[in-house]
């Protein structure tokens, strides 16, 4: 059966290997399989919500799909869009906040995470986050959300809004089908290269925590090379390997990264020193995601292509989500001449 798939990525900052291996290659394997109906969107009004550089959105928008397009998402095939250029996310956005309860806000992770200990000067906007989140999913009555694992949260939340909705105003009926969340593979959370109990993030302030998408590959050999691990050699088992959260995260990514089981990369690298695994790692990371960054660099010497593939992407989208926002409205109650 074909399912509709969405997802999106916030253009801030660039993209780095967590996103990659946690999301968009599970993109590409969606897309490439049946006849699944694909849209992935590009988040700005997303990034804008812990503070931003306006002159830097429009680029960073284009620079996130341009990373979709190097990746193998195939603009044919799939629908690549801003979310600002479909003003019903939004919209529904505001239906459905008016439907949120705020004490279930307050329990989201995330917004702990990046409101710190100043929750009370936070936007409003970094608050409700999930809110649109829970839009851009149900306004194309998506069936299936390839995230990483930092998104489960979110995702309990749209399914709890759409029965909600369902329930209040369809009577029940199925009106959004609740979104199932697609976390698979051996990196649904890429750590920090330099602490293993903190995920790989775009906003990390130190550039050595993470390799992003553009790395040349001397930067990535010293990222790895430099990435923290511990006195031992590396484990050659899941025991070995417990309370090793640096170990085992270098040891997800290989996995990852050359598609094999980490069972198959202990047996390889473990009781080796690590200086070997990180070698090995380095070549891998390079020789799989210098294709991609060659790619992009040649999509965004030409914007106006990466311009027009979000203008038809938006074009459709819209066509998708204005007869969605249209009914919610007419089961609310709305007035409409
Ligand atoms: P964002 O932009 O932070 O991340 C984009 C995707 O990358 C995944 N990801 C990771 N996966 C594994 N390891 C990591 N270290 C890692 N870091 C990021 C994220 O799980 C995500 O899938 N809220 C979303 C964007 C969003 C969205 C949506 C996603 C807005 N609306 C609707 C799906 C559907 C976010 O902040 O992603």
């Amino acid at each position: 059966m074909s399912k509709r798939i969405l997802s999106c990525m916030q253009p801030t900052n660039r993209l780095q290997l967590g996103n990659y291996l946690g999301a968009l290659r599970n993109w590409v394997n969606l897309q490439d399989e049946g006849d699944n109906e694909c849209l992935y969107g590009v988040v700005d009004l997303h990034a804008i919500t812990n503070g931003h550089d306006a002159s830097a959105l429009a680029n960073a928008t284009r620079e996130t799909a341009a990373a979709y397009i190097a990746a193998g998402v195939d603009p044919r095939r799939s629908y690549i869009f801003a979310q600002s250029s479909v003003p019903e996310h939004a919209q529904l956005n505001w239906l459905f906040a008016s439907m949120t309860q705020m004490g279930k806000l307050e329990r989201m992770t995330q917004f702990k995470d990046k409101a710190g200990k100043n929750a009370e000067r936070a936007g409003l906007g970094l608050f409700a986050y999930p809110v649109l989140m829970a839009a851009d999913i149900l306004v194309y009555k998506a069936s299936h959300v390839p995230v990483g694992d930092d998104q489960k949260q979110h995702l309990e939340l749209a399914r709890d809004i759409a029965s909600m909705f369902n329930e209040k105003y369809a009577g029940g009926e199925e009106f959004f089908p609740l979104p199932e969340p697609v976390i698979t593979g051996p990196a649904t959370r890429v750590m920090s290269l330099r602490d293993g109990t903190q995920k790989m993030s775009k906003s990390a302030e130190s550039d050595m925590t993470r390799i992003n998408l553009t790395d040349d590959a001397d930067t990535i050999a010293k990222k790895f090379k430099k990435a923290k691990t511990d006195q031992g050699n590396v484990p050659s088992s899941e025991k070995e390997g417990e309370g090793r959260p640096e170990a085992m995260n270098l040891l997800g990514i290989y996995a990852a990264l050359s598609d094999t089981p980490i069972e198959a990369v202990m047996n390889e690298y473990g009781g080796q020193q690590f200086s070997a695994l990180k070698t090995a790692l380095s070549d891998l990371a390079v020789a799989k995601l210098s294709p991609i960054t060659i790619r992009m660099a040649e999509l965004m010497s030409d914007p106006t292509e990466i311009d027009n593939i979000l203008k038809a992407g938006a074009e459709k989208a819209s066509s998708l989500a204005a007869p969605t926002l249209e009914d919610t409205m007419k089961m609310m109650g709305f007035w409409k001449a």
